[in-house]
């Protein structure tokens, strides 16, 4: 069976949905993130602090590829479509579906948030930054599924209602 990557923009829910998918349909979850900060020993604000994104973004590809023949569910970052590498992996080897939601949901969701170091911007980089990503995600997706104003519920049945081999 093939992995299934969800993708979408920080705060659109990926972890949360992926993890009520992988537990109704008895799939093993995985994290990215929760995996790039296990192999590397250090939270995700450190590595972008003291290495930057591009090697970030270089860790989280690698990872990402050894989940491509897992037959799990992955919850991705919100910035992985920003490296091609990854983009093609996720295209061709994962059934990837977008988790699409709209600025202002996010806007409100992430407002006490001060993990993210993508998120620690002013508001105009952070919405340019969701712009130039729209296109990213569309370009990868198998699927799109609007989340804003439902419950994960609500959402992890819409896929599981489009996905036969799920
Ligand atoms: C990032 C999103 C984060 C995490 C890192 C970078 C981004 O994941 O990978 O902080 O560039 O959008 P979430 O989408 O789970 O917040």
């Amino acid at each position: 069976m093939t992995s299934i990557a969800l993708i979408g923009f920080m705060g659109s829910g990926k972890s949360t949905i992926g993890y009520q998918l992988a537990s109704q349909n008895h799939r093993k979850f995985i994290d990215l993130d929760d995996e790039i900060t296990k192999f590397e020993g250090r939270e995700i604000a450190t590595i972008f602090a003291q290495d930057g994104e591009e090697y970030f973004r270089h860790v989280e590809e690698k990872i990402l590829n050894q989940f491509s023949e897992a037959n799990v569910i992955v919850a991705t970052g919100g910035g992985i479509v920003m490296n091609q590498n990854s983009r093609e992996i996720l295209k061709n080897c994962f059934h990837t579906i977008w988790l699409e939601v709209s600025y202002n949901v996010v806007e409100n969701r992430l407002r006490l948030d001060d993990t993210r170091p993508l998120w620690k911007q002013s508001k105009e980089q952070r919405q340019a930054l969701f712009e130039r990503r729209q296109g990213l995600y569309e370009e990868c997706a198998d699927m799109r599924v609007s989340v804003n104003e439902r419950s994960p519920n609500q959402i992890a049945t819409e896929i599981e209602g489009s996905i036969s081999f799920i």
